[in-house]
């Protein structure tokens, strides 16, 4: 191909993966970025389309398409025309080699723009990977097969591109040449799509009929086989469309706090990528959620100093005043500053095998806040194919739904429709670290706003004092059958005798009253123990030393309610008993019950036990007396004293 600018080191082009993205910007740094995703699966033509629009923006290697051209005749496609399918599937398998990448960026850029093009697969299970690369990208091109029309794929692929805020779309109507480039058949798309487009909510959208096969209005429009067609081509319209920084530009200016950036005693600036809006040294600006207030001094970049920035650009503000701003800290417009609130409605879309346990808490990522959040069952699940809302306890696998939220700290943040840097958020499993769950904030809730902490006189050191102890919680874990509550009841009996004051809280007696509502599903242990872990300390609020029985089978309630205490105050002892032991002891007969088939979700038999990693005290029940064992527990607990 002579006119393959290949020497031209700015028609570059590779299948880039995220690592390259930065190399790449710099080489078209002046020009505007597009991100779009494409959606639609290999038989729409998905493949032929992408290597296409590289194709004819002129911007593949020549050897690589010396090896495309020679492919081509080798698996035999129609006529002498190169399949372009087979230089985007190559590219993609070369990077895929040895690991897994479930979203494939590929880069490209014309004179007037530079683009990403997410690419993912289209099949159903794969809502994770459209959702990860449509939750950055301004634009989505909405493949149909025009022998086809609007299919319940076309939908699903709609709705979670407008979830995801994304506001341009494209109908890319594909494959014209086998319909015998018929205006009334794209007409009717474009009808049927319409109607389906406003029921959910997608106000415009552009419509162009196409053929990646034969190139055309893939380049310039209008093809001479579309005589009918008057708009943009599919590269024009990517050119020129505009997108939405100029909406994040409009809005009130907020910069959430990446790091600090104190190099010297001279210098204090806040680095951070702007979200929305602009700002100017002299701007009053409000620190969240500290609610302080300065004036911007500088705006600090690499290349010197600016008189003004906007929403998606990175950059270090100096303040004139010393006001505390940390990581997380959101430096916004003294007059409109964000919201800030610890409950929210939000849509979550599950991205990990574990379904979605309510009750749990996970790390919640937004912007650059990271805070505990547990999420309550979901109001509803949408089915992403019919659009109807479905009554569900959990969420699995590439659901969709709608649920509350609550965070251990405030977050600050702005309804995903106004910003999707303040909006948006990721769930991560704390034990695995996996990313399981991303979310789109739709607001908070006033109940949030409302309750206040009260403030008491009598402090938790004062109720300590008077009853002349440290307040601590022993926690008690083990199987069912592990000698929990013997051992327990006897420390009890020992503290007592020393004039501690204690309170014994055991599983089986806290199960008839305040939990009889629940029973040993996975969400309901859960919630066994976050209730248990309330009371526990409150009562060590009190000033008594609580001593808890529970199975308590997840680490990760057990270390939620060690988080609820002050340090050194949990005291987590494993009640260490073989399955087999606690099994041939079967003390109330459950074990049998549970290999009978006659009770379900079973500790140990068909419902996990978690062991402790590290436990303040271990007890193996089968190298001691139940009495040393209780001997062993207080003598930790009072060893100090
Ligand atoms: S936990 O898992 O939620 O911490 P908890 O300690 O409150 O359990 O209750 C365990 C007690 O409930 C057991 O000692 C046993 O007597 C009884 N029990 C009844 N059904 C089950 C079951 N499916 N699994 C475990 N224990 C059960």
């Amino acid at each position: 191909m002579a006119d393959t600018p290949a020497s031209d080191p700015a028609y570059k082009v590779d299948a880039l993966i995220a690592e390259d993205i930065e190399a790449y910007l710099q080489l078209h740094q002046n020009k505007g970025l597009l991100r779009f995703i494409t959606c639609g699966s290999v038989d729409d033509g998905k493949s032929t389309l992408i290597g296409r629009l590289l194709y004819d923006s002129k911007m593949i290697f020549e050897d690589q398409l010396a090896a495309l051209e020679a492919d081509s005749k080798k698996v035999g496609t129609q006529g002498q025309e190169i399949d372009f399918a087979l230089l985007v599937d190559g590219l993609a398998a070369e990077r895929e080699q040895g690991i897994t990448i479930d979203v494939a960026y590929r880069f490209f850029a014309t004179e007037k723009r530079k683009f990403i093009v997410a690419d993912t697969p289209g099949h159903e299970q794969y809502t994770r990977n459209m959702v990860t690369g449509a939750s950055t990208a301004d634009l989505a091109v909405i493949l149909i097969d025009a022998r086809k029309g609007v299919l319940t794929q076309t939908k699903r692929h709609s709705f979670i591109a407008h979830l995801l805020g994304i506001r341009h779309l494209v109908l890319a109507v594909n494959k014209m040449d086998l319909v015998d480039y018929d205006q009334s058949t794209f007409e009717h798309i474009v009808a049927d799509y319409r109607s389906f487009a406003q029921e959910i909510g997608i106000a415009e959208f552009t419509p162009i009929p196409i053929s990646g096969f034969k190139g055309d209005n893939i380049a310039s429009a209008p093809s001479a086989n579309t005589p009918w067609y008057t708009g943009p081509s599919l590269i024009e319209h990517l050119e020129t469309v505009e997108i939405a920084n100029a909406v994040a530009q409009a809005g009130s200016f907020r910069m959430p706090v990446q790091w600090v950036n104190r190099p010297n005693l001279d210098f204090r600036g806040f680095s951070g990528l702007i979200a929305s809006g602009s700002v100017k040294p002299g701007d009053a600006v409000r620190i969240v959620p500290s609610g302080k207030t300065s004036t911007v001094d500088r705006i600090v970049t690499m290349n010197g100093d600016l008189d003004e920035a906007v929403a998606g650009q990175s950059v270090t503000l100096t303040l004139a005043d010393e006001v505390d701003v940390s990581r997380g800290s959101v430096i916004a417009a003294a007059d409109d500053p964000p919201e800030s609130a610890d409950q929210f409605e939000a849509n979550v879309v599950w991205l990990s095998d574990q379904p979605l346990i309510p009750g749990r808490g996970y790390w919640l990522k937004l912007a650059t806040q990271t805070v505990t959040a547990t999420l309550a069952q979901p109001k509803y699940e949408i089915d992403v194919n019919s659009l109807e809302h479905l009554a569900a306890k959990t969420l699995d696998l590439n659901a969709i739904g709608v649920t509350e939220v609550t965070t251990d700290k405030p977050l600050t943040f702005a309804p995903y429709a106004d910003s999707r840097q303040l909006g948006g958020f990721v769930l991560i499993d704390k034990l695995t670290n996996a990313t399981v769950g991303a979310g789109m904030i739709n607001f908070s809730l006033r109940r949030a706003q409302n309750v206040h902490w009260q403030s008491v006189d009598i402090t938790r050191d004062q109720h300590a004092g008077m009853k002349n102890q440290k307040p601590a919680v022993l926690w008690f874990t083990g199987l069912s059958g592990s000698g929990k509550s013997t051992i327990a009841n006897m420390v009890e009996k020992k503290l007592f005798r020393m004039n501690r004051h204690t309170f014994l809280l055991d599983g089986d007696n806290v199960r008839h009253g305040l939990n009889k509502d629940l029973g040993f599903t996975e969400q309901d242990r859960i919630e066994n123990i976050r209730r248990v872990g309330e009371v526990a300390k409150l009562m060590a609020d009190a000033g008594l030393i609580v001593i808890t029985a529970f199975i308590s089978p997840f680490r990760a309630e057990r270390q939620m309610v060690r988080d609820m205490l002050p340090d050194g105050e949990f005291i987590e002892v494993h009640v260490d008993t073989p399955l087999e032991v606690a099994e041939a002891r079967d003390v109330k007969g459950l074990y049998a019950k549970a290999r009978a088939g006659q009770l379900k979700n079973f500790t140990g038999i068909d419902s996990p036990y978690e062991e402790p990693e590290s436990p303040e005290v271990r007890i193996e029940t089968t190298a001691m007396t139940p009495e040393e064992a209780a001997d062993l527990v207080v003598d930790w607990l009072l060893r100090d004293s």
